[in-house]
């Protein structure tokens, strides 16, 4: 698709419905994302997140998709430790049906990439605002804004295509740096918050479809507002409960 120029399209799921309404919709890849624990599980940041609970969710995803590549997202600590820990735990992904798993990291991870690689597991890299660094980062921050940033970005980059990964996602980083990026790999680079001159996009579906209770950050964009219409949609049935206008007639076996 990169070669064609095709943008790829990338957006979470962690669920059966949604995964098949997003085959519906025609997205190319789907992320069981750890960022399930701060949408779904109700963590304030991804760390808590088990290998058990992506692997539940994969499971789960899985059995709801027909014709998307799915990427199941390794979780903090399931994969820093030890190139074993890595390949146990990414495999039981693979059991689980995911086609492929991503980790977080860039130079620091060519070693674990190459493990993962050479066990036959397909590794997406994710570079620049990585979120299970967020205790060194200090926050999520804009990343490669200064100059050695931007080195390093770049490096991670190459030294991860290098490595054998066979897309690269890209986070919260000037776009500029996005699109340089971009040409400087052949692998497919997935921007969030990278600017529009990445090969594909990704977004966490809650935060897309306007569920997500915290302030957004800049570089979501809100297509439907579901908080709102299942908060009326809730109220308007509580209503009709306690008015007795549900059930109706027609709700009722006569
Ligand atoms: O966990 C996640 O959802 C992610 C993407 C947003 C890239 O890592």
């Amino acid at each position: 698709m990169k070669r064609k120029r095709q943008k790829i399209v990338v957006l979470t799921s962690y669920d059966f419905t949604t995964t098949q309404l997003l085959n519906e919709a025609g997205v190319d890849v789907i992320l069981v994302g750890d960022s399930l624990g701060m949408v779904k599980l109700g963590y304030d940041s991804t760390l808590p997140v088990t290998v058990d609970d992506i692997a539940y969710h994969t499971r789960i995803v899985v059995r709801g998709n027909k014709r998307a590549l799915v990427v199941s997202d390794m979780p903090y600590l399931s994969y820093q430790a030890s190139r074993e820990d890595a390949v146990r735990h990414s495999g039981r992904m693979i059991k689980a049906g995911a086609h492929a798993v991503k980790i977080e990291g860039g130079t620091e991870m060519v070693p674990v990439v190459r493990a993962l690689v050479a066990a036959k597991i397909p590794v997406m890299g994710h570079i620049g605002m990585t979120p299970q660094s967020v205790n060194v980062f200090g926050g999520y921050k804009v990343q490669g804004r200064a100059k050695a940033q931007e080195k390093k970005i770049m490096t991670d980059a190459r030294a991860l295509e290098k490595a054998g990964v066979f897309s690269i996602v890209l986070e919260c980083v000037p776009a500029s740096l996005g699109a340089r990026v971009s040409r400087a790999v052949k692998v497919p680079l997935i921007g969030i918050g990278a600017g529009v001159g990445c090969d594909g996009q990704v977004l966490v579906i809650d935060d897309l479809l306007g569920l997500t209770g915290a302030p957004l950050p800049r570089f979501v964009k809100r297509y439907a507002d579901l908080r709102r219409t299942i908060t009326a949609a809730a109220r308007n049935y509580a209503s009709d409960v306690r008015a007795g206008r549900f059930p109706g007639r027609e709700n009722s076996y006569l």
